[in-house]
C-alpha cells in the first residue's frame, strides 16, 4: 500500500509510541502528538512531525491542531485517538469532576479531534479514523467506573460515528483491546482514589493491590497489538481480503472476555424473554 500520513494522539509511551516507530520504519509519514511535546522531541529526530495535543481542550483547540496537521502533508489519511489514562475509586467516593476527566479524556476529547478532521475528510471523500477503546466498555469492574463508563461511551458514539460517515467514503475502526504492557497501570499515570469508607476498604485494598501487581506483568505486548491494527487499516496480512469491520477485539484475553459476554448476554435474554417481550399494545 502506498505511503499515508497518519496522526496519532498520546504518543509518549504505549500503544502511541508504537505506532509512531512501526508507522515510520514502514515509510510512513508521521504527525505525532502529546500534551507535552518535550518527551517526543526524539520522534522528530526519527523523521516524525511534532505537534502539541492536550484532550483537556476546547473545540477550537482541535480545529488549530487539525489545520495545522494537514498542513504539513497537505492532507491526513489515517487519525489514531490513542491517548488515555486509567481513573481506581468507588462510585461514592468519585467526585464529578473526576469523572469529567475521564469523559474528557476518553469521549469529548476524541470526539472534539474527530469533528475538526470531518470536514477535510469529507471533502477528500476518504480517510480513517480510529479510537482505541477497550474491553471495559462491555462490563463493570469494580474501582473502575468511571473508566468502564467512558470506554462505553465512546464505543455507542464511535458506532455512531461510523454509520453516519461511512456512506461518505469515511471509515470508522474502534479497537478494544485486553491488558497489554504499556504505561497505563504505571502509577505515575495511573489515579487512585483511596475509600474513605470503611465498608469498601476490602474490595478497594484487594483490587488496588491488584492492579498495581499486574504492572508490566499485562501478556499483550503492544508492539504486536499495533502491528494487527496497522494491518487491519492497510488491508494487510491477516487483514488482507477481509472487509474492513466497525470493531476490532485485540489480544487473547480480549477475544475471550468478549464472546463470554455475548454468551451471557444470549443466555439471558433466553432466560428472561417471557419477562422482557410481553410489553407491545394489545
Ligand atoms: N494497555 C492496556 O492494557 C489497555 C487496554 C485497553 C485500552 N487501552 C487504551 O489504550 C490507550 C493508550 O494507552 P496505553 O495503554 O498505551 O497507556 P500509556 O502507555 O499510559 O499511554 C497513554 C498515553 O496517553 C497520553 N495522555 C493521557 N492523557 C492525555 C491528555 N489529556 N492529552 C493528551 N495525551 C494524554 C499519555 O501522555 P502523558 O505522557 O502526557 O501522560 C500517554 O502518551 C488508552 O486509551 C487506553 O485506555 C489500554
Amino acid at each position: 500500500m502506498a505511503s499515508q500520513v497518519w496522526l496519532i494522539t498520546g504518543t509518549t509511551s504505549g500503544f502511541g509510541a508504537e505506532f509512531v516507530k512501526k508507522l515510520l520504519a514502514r515509510g510512513d509519514k508521521v504527525i505525532a502528538t502529546a500534551r507535552n511535546t518535550s518527551k517526543i522531541a526524539h520522534f522528530k529526530d526519527a523523521g516524525a512531525s511534532i505537534l502539541k495535543l492536550d484532550l483537556f481542550s476546547e473545540q477550537a483547540a482541535f480545529d488549530r491542531v487539525t489545520a495545522d496537521a494537514i498542513a504539513i502533508h497537505g492532507h491526513v489519511d489515517v487519525v489514531v485517538n490513542n491517548a488515555g489514562y486509567s481513573h481506581f475509586g468507588i462510585i461514592e467516593d468519585d467526585s464529578r469532576e473526576d469523572w469529567v476527566k475521564q469523559y474528557q479524556t476518553h469521549v469529548f476529547g476524541p470526539l472534539g479531534v474527530a469533528r475538526a478532521f470531518l470536514p477535510h475528510f469529507r471533502a477528500r471523500k476518504a480517510g480513517t479514523f480510529v479510537f482505541i477503546g477497550s474491553t471495559a466498555a462491555w462490563g463493570g469492574i469494580p474501582t473502575l467506573a468511571a473508566y468502564c463508563g467512558s470506554k462505553s461511551a465512546l464505543r455507542g458514539a464511535v458506532e455512531t460515528l461510523g454509520l453516519e460517515t461511512k456512506p461518505l467514503g469515511i471509515r470508522t475502526l474502534l479497537v478494544e483491546p485486553g491488558f497489554f504492557r504499556t504505561e497505563l497501570l504505571n502509577a505515575n499515570n495511573t489515579v487512585y482514589v483511596d475509600t474513605k469508607i470503611d465498608d469498601y476498604k476490602p474490595l478497594t485494598e484487594s483490587l488496588f493491590a491488584t492492579f498495581k501487581g499486574y504492572n508490566q506483568k499485562q501478556p499483550g505486548d503492544p508492539a504486536k497489538g499495533v502491528q494487527r491494527i496497522i494491518d487491519t487499516v492497510k488491508g494487510e496480512n491477516d487483514a488482507a481480503g477481509k472487509e474492513f469491520p466497525a470493531s476490532l477485539a485485540l489480544g487473547s484475553d480480549a477475544v475471550e472476555q468478549l464472546r463470554n459476554k455475548c454468551k451471557e448476554t444470549l443466555k439471558l435474554l433466553d432466560e428472561w424473554e417471557a419477562v422482557s417481550s410481553n410489553t407491545n399494545y394489545d
